[in-house]
């Protein structure tokens, strides 16, 4: 099992979640952050530290958002890790709880 980076982190990328996870798993994008889902030991701490309730156990997920498993699995190769903290997007707040997301993500 591994937990999973959603559509809702996109163009907000808060980073709240890599403050607490223990094996340092996240990966970092232009606009998104990812779960190396070879890393991830299912501790659960980053779930709820989530402004943007982005993060869910794999078999969890809601309804459409399955494609992120695969799209974390591969981003997590290429994507450099992240282990600190810094500022959210610019307008993230604005952009928290927008749908159709999916086709801003940059690569
Ligand atoms: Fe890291 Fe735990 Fe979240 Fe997995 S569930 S990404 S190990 S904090
Ligand atoms: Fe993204 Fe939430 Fe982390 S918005 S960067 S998954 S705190």
């Amino acid at each position: 099992m591994t937990f999973v980076v959603t559509e809702n982190c996109i163009k907000c990328k808060f980073t709240d979640c890599v403050d607490v996870c223990p094996v340092d798993c996240f990966h970092e994008g232009p606009n998104f952050l990812v779960i190396d889902p070879d890393e991830c030991i299912d501790c659960t701490l980053c779930e709820p530290e989530c402004p943007a309730e982005a993060i869910f156990a794999e078999d969890e997920l809601p309804e459409g958002q399955e494609q992120f498993i695969e799209i974390n699995a591969e981003l997590a190769q290429s994507w450099p890790i992240i282990t600190d903290v810094k500022d959210g997007l610019a307008d993230a707040d604005e952009w928290n709880g927008k749908t159709g997301k999916t086709e801003l993500l940059e690569r």
